[in-house]
């Protein structure tokens, strides 16, 4: 069994720090002891989460209001992991948009935000880590994929391309970064109880329930999967038994299965 990595010294920068699983992971670095630096676009929810973690765990917490999904806020956080002083030793790319649209109904400009927001900025902040980090030696960057990037989605086909693009990027660079010091993981949740589902106006009531998974335990699951080296986690044994049938039914099997649905 790989050993836990020790921790980080460092902070850790979460982005869509505010909501769903992003606020699960500021909670539970934040236990830990880990100073942070949260990312989103809505000032008031950063301060008050930043509020919140500083009065509970008595840690320091920089706030940085940015839209990712234009390049004046993918800079403005890639400068911030590029500070050598208080240096970010974890990177959570975790905020993203889904868009519940049939391809062709949405306007371009949707599908792009959601690319420029989903892979653009994963790209764009992880080669800013991949720089700092691998200098200093230590790191570990966890990039928020989805089981929709395994599967042909029909309603949401450029979001499932942009995570398929987003864990077949973080299994290449894991390749890269073995011996640096800098670990990195893509986390594959499948469904899991947030706002992301009423952002997009998805009708999620055909869902079963047990499709559904907790924030938290995604997280916990997450984070100790990067800390023991995994570079694809997928959480909940359910979400694993599932693709396990994926990987083994013929494609066709899996369009046909998918297009039912
Ligand atoms: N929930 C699921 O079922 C599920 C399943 C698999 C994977 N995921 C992935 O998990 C990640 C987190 O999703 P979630 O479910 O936790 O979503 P969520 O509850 O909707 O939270 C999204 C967070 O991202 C921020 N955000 C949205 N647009 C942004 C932008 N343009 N620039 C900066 N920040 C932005 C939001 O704050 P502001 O609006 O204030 O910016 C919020 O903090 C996403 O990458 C998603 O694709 C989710």
């Amino acid at each position: 069994m790989t050993q836990a990595a020790p921790p980080l010294p460092g902070y850790a920068l979460v982005t869509g720090a505010t909501a769903g699983l992003g606020a699960s992971f500021t909670r539970r670095l934040a236990a830990e002891g880990r100073d942070l630096v949260l990312v989103a676009r809505t000032l008031d929810r950063l301060e008050s989460m930043a509020a919140e973690v500083r009065d509970r765990f008595a840690v320091q917490v920089e706030v940085l209001p940015a839209d990712l999904s234009t390049p004046d806020g993918c800079a403005a956080v890639a400068a911030r992991i590029g500070q050598s002083e208080r240096p970010v030793d974890t990177l959570i790319n975790n905020a993203g948009i889904g868009l519940y649209r049939r391809f062709g109904d949405a306007p371009l400009a949707d599908e792009q935000r959601l690319l420029d927001l989903n892979v653009g900025s994963v790209l764009t902040l992880t080669h800013a880590a991949v720089g700092a980090m691998t200098t200093r030696g230590r790191g570990e960057i966890i990039n928020i994929s989805s089981v929709a990037g395994f599967v042909p989605r029909g309603p949401s086909t450029t979001y499932a391309a942009g995570k398929a693009w987003v864990t077949s990027f973080s299994e290449g660079l894991s390749l890269l970064l073995a011996g640096t010091g800098v670990r990195i993981t893509a986390v594959c949740p499948g469904f899991t109880h947030t706002e992301f589902h009423d952002r997009a106006k998805a009708d999620m009531s055909g869902t079963p329930s047990w499709m559904w998974l907790d924030a938290d335990r995604v997280v916990a699951e997450g984070l100790a999967d990067a800390r023991a080296g995994v570079v694809i986690s997928v959480p909940s044994r359910r979400y694993k038994a599932l693709l396990i049938l994926v990987k083994v039914l013929p494609r066709s099997v899996v369009r046909w299965v998918v297009s039912r649905r």
